[in-house]
């Protein structure tokens, strides 16, 4: 019988640990010496020429080679998240108990698409735990972890044309966009690109959306939104969303909500937050009355990568209506059909997005939260708010 550590790819159990644990001191001097590094490296020429002119590795190295470049070649010039003056856009500092856990996890390497595996209860606990944060624990809602807050977008805007299209009597699956209705997305100027990149990316391009304007608040302005809709309708324009913003990224201006939803039930159109980086603002009781209305949303994209301290990637969408993600996306091939529990009521994950293979990323979420707490996530938003009004004073 074949010694299967005798593959190339396997380290024998005693060398996997005494190179794990240099890894582990390399991961754990990297996380202390933060604060020491420059908050934003600039490699010069000859870094980028050292890391980007290696010569493709015909035999292998040692792996204390490798660990060795990665420290003092690749690490140095690491973006400084986690140091106490970087301010940059709403990227965090990892959150530790996530660094830690995964390892074990990739050692798990669990093919994430599939369901009846550890992983899938931990997604499926992790996403019910970020639903309850928000009070969006509604019955047949679901949830996925996506690669960030870009692909959650896409994927509510597809989920949220899919059930308009039904509404339409228009087979979104088999007939596309050809001769389609004349769908129309609503979002304000201050929303997110990745929304013009997902209206692009489904074939619908700039003409189906809609870019209202904002008020001195840079809130989208709800008047100008209602009568645009009401024209569009009188036209024959089909209004299939309204994208609200919980936090934009130029101002974390965050959007009437409540007003969003009033008009959506109004016209029965689906209402989606893009909550990237600003849903769990929802946590500090003092903002709290802000987000009144996002738990009325169809659909919420939010990224566990920013205010979770969740390290990249992991984005997360969550849908009122479960079972229309899944009529959006389902396309079981016959290679995998049976393998799985995809009859079973809840299906296989990657029943619900565009990913078949994909990483185990409900784990970072599920070991930070088992580490920090709603009361610690709590207590941070409420600590970064009351830090960002006391510099909007100051300046
Ligand atoms: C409001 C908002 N939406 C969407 C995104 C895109 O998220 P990601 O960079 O995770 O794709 C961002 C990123 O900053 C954002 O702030």
């Amino acid at each position: 019988m074949s010694d299967r550590f005798e593959h190339p790819q396997a380290l024998r159990p005693d060398e996997f640990r005494r190179i794990g644990e240099q890894a582990l001191d390399i991961a754990a001097r990297h996380l202390e010496a933060v604060v020491e590094r420059p908050i934003r490296p600039m490699p010069d020429a000859s870094t980028r020429q050292t890391i980007m002119e290696q010569a493709l590795p015909i035999q292998g190295h040692a792996p204390e080679d490798i660990l060795s470049f990665l420290e003092h070649e690749i690490m140095p010039h690491a973006r400084g998240n986690g140091h106490p003056g970087f301010m940059g856009w709403v990227i965090s500092p990892p959150a530790h108990m996530a660094v830690l856990t995964e390892l074990p996890g990739v050692a798990m390497d669990s093919p994430c698409g599939g369901s009846g595996q550890g992983a899938t209860y931990v997604e499926l606990t992790a996403i019910r735990w970020i639903k309850e944060m928000l009070g969006f624990d509604h019955p047949g809602s679901h949830g996925i972890f996506v690669s960030g807050g870009s692909m959650a977008n896409l994927t509510a805007l597809a989920g949220a044309r899919h059930a308009a299209a039904n509404k339409h009597g228009w087979n979104m699956r088999r007939d596309g966009m050809r001769n389609a209705p004349d769908f129309t997305v609503y979002t304000s100027r201050e929303t997110h690109a990745c929304v013009t990149k997902s209206m692009e990316l489904m074939g619908m391009g700039h003409d189906a959306i809609r870019l209202i304007d904002t008020n001195d608040a840079y809130r989208m302005d709800i008047n100008a939104l209602t009568k645009t809709l009401e024209k569009d309708i009188e036209v024959g324009r089909v209004p299939f969303c309204i994208v609200a913003s919980a936090g934009t990224v130029n101002t974390g201006a965050i959007d009437d909500l409540d007003a969003v939803a009033d008009l959506c039930s109004q016209h029965d159109i689906w209402f989606h937050v893009d909550g990237a980086y600003g849903a769990f603002g929802a946590l500090d009781p003092d903002k709290a009355d802000a987000f009144a209305g996002m738990a009325r949303a169809d659909s919420i994209a939010l990224d566990p990568h920013k205010w979770l301290s969740v390290p990249f990637d992991c984005g997360c969408v969550l849908v009122r209506d479960g079972q229309n993600l899944r009529d959006t996306f389902s396309l079981i091939p016959a290679y995998i059909r049976g393998t799985d529990s995809e009859s079973s009521e809840i299906g296989s994950p990657h029943e619900y997005s565009f990913q078949l293979s994909r990483a185990f990323r409900a784990l970072k979420v599920w070991s930070t939260l088992m580490h920090v707490g709603v009361d610690g996530f709590r207590d941070t938003v409420h600590r970064h708010n009351t830090m960002a009004a006391s510099l909007a004073e100051d300046v």
